[in-house]
């Protein structure tokens, strides 16, 4: 497809996702050319709309995203990007103790090293277009959640980056923006669950049989969580993305406020309140287990 009519390009990644497909939907609506950058090379239907490309990305795979730069380069010349948005995330979860190291590798992989190797790649063109960068992030990166701790760690990492690129790309003028979502109902945590299990069915039974209540009891306070819409994070997106002046930050829902507040309480105030609010506080070790 040819770019001819469009002044604004946006290049997002994980676009087959839950935000990801909505993000691309609100970016198409408001006339901007878009490249969805998804694994599949099969293509993803919901993602066929006018002005949309589906370019292969996987942000793991360096040729991928060599190859998904240089065909949005050819298509923009000096018009270039004026907006990537690191979408392409995933959720690694569980004790720390029986996190395999190849599932800690794949969370940084994914969601840490992805983005700074898609915003490297793009930066010729983010130039050109006087553009911008868009770091999806999480609220755990505030305020690390137990039994979440790599998906928390990877978050909070991704925000150090994001602070450091955005003073370190201002004299070109190119704001680096972090979005923040609290829980929004995708299909992220379906796929973190069914890892999860794959890893435990895989771990030393005697090690797993020791977090068993632990693991109910987060389970079960998780059930009760309703995820908000995805609506409210792609608002936020589309905020960071327009502003004449972008925040640094964009919180994009209440449950990511209320755990910025939270963070900021003493640290032994702090755990008792998560504790507490993951059913965690009176739960024993399991019958047998040593202490
Ligand atoms: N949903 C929430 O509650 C929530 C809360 C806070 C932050 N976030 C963040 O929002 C972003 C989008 O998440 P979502 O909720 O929309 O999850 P999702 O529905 O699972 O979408 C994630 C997308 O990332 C893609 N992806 C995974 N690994 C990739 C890779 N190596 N290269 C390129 N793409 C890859 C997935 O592709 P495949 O389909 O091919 O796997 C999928 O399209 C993530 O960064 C997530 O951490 C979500």
């Amino acid at each position: 497809m040819s770019d001819r009519g469009f002044t604004k390009a946006v290049l997002i990644t994980g676009a087959g996702g839950g935000i990801g497909v909505r993000t691309v939907a609100a970016f198409a609506e408001r006339g901007y050319r878009v490249y969805a950058g998804v694994r599949s090379t099969a293509g993803i239907p919901q993602l066929d709309r006018t002005g949309v490309t589906q370019v292969e990305l996987d942000v793991t795979d360096p040729a991928t995203i060599r190859r998904a730069l240089e065909s949005i380069a050819a298509e923009r010349g000096s018009a270039g990007l004026q907006v990537l948005v690191n979408n392409a995330g995933v959720i690694v979860q569980g004790p720390l103790e029986l996190v395999p190291d190849e599932e800690l590798h794949r969370q940084f992989d994914i969601n840490v090293y992805g983005p700074q190797r898609v915003l490297k790649a793009a930066l010729p063109l983010l130039r050109n277009g006087h553009g911008r960068v868009i770091n999806i992030s999480a609220a755990t990166a505030q305020l690390a959640m137990p039994y979440l701790g790599p998906i928390s760690a990877s978050k909070a990492a991704l925000e150090s980056l994001s602070h450091a690129a955005r003073v370190e790309l201002a004299p070109w003028g190119i704001p680096v923006v972090i979005v923040e979502p609290g829980a929004a109902e995708t299909p992220i945590f379906a796929k973190a669950e069914a890892e999860a299990r794959k890893a435990l069915a895989l771990a030393d039974p005697s090690r797993v049989a020791l977090y068993r209540n632990q693991l109910a009891a987060v389970e079960g306070a998780m059930a009760k969580q309703k995820p908000g819409p995805v609506d409210r994070v792609v608002k936020a997106i589309l905020r960071a993305a327009e502003a004449r002046a972008p925040k640094a930050c964009y919180v994009a829902s209440r449950d990511a406020r209320l755990l910025r507040v939270l963070s900021r309480l003493p640290l032994r105030m702090r755990d008792r309140l998560l504790a507490g609010s993951l059913g965690l506080a009176k739960v024993e070790p399991a019958v047998g287990a040593p202490r």
